[in-house]
């Protein structure tokens, strides 16, 4: 953690969750969301918006790259935003633009998991393009291979999320926010 980056930070307060597709970060960016009483935005559901099909649609009518183009935009307008608690799809972190822009501004969480414990989680997904493949766990480990250095990368800190209950994980994100001062005190 840099937490004289963090402390050095002024408005907006941009909380931006990074992880594996699975990690939780849409389900721990929403309750911390409402701690928080921030609003909430999942760049996935705004990406689908923008697009006007699901991801899985775009993914096989336009392909991964034109994908990403997208997301590069998306994360983006969110950066120069105003104060929120944002959840990034999986492959936010691939681009430098991405990791750049969003630690530049952002308080940035990795919720690092194991692609076991993933491969648990999303075992029965039909959802996710890159995992209709016939070994899903094989590919994820391949994901994770290449992305966790750079989530290390985008991210000021990193929390386990392999034990602990949906509110620990936020009580764990608020913890380390007020440690680094970036939370503004407590009335
Ligand atoms: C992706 C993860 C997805 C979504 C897209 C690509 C990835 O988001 O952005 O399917 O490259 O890992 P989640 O992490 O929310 O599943």
């Amino acid at each position: 953690m840099h937490v004289a980056e963090l402390t050095q930070k002024a408005d907006p307060l941009l909380i931006v969750l990074v992880g594996m597709p699975g990690s939780g970060k849409s389900t721990v960016g929403r309750q911390l969301s409402r701690r928080l009483g921030l609003p909430f935005f999942d760049s996935d559901h705004l990406i689908e918006q923008r697009l006007g099909c699901s991801i899985r649609e775009f993914f096989e009518r336009a392909g991964e790259a034109a994908f990403r183009d997208v997301e590069e935009q998306v994360l983006a307008d969110l950066a120069r935003g105003a104060d929120a608690v944002v959840a990034t799809g999986g492959g936010a972190v691939l681009r430098e633009a991405n990791r750049t822009a969003l630690r530049a501004v952002g308080h940035v969480i990795y919720l690092r998991s194991t692609p076991e414990e993933l491969y648990r989680r999303l075992r029965h997904d039909t959802q996710r393009p890159l995992l209709q493949v016939a070994d899903p766990l094989a590919k994820l480990r391949e994901l994770y291979a290449q992305r966790d250095p750079l989530y290390r990368e985008a991210a000021h800190f990193h929390i386990e999320t392999g034990r602990p209950s949906v509110p620990t994980l936020v009580n764990m994100v608020v913890m380390q926010l007020e440690l680094a001062g970036a939370l503004p005190p407590r009335p």
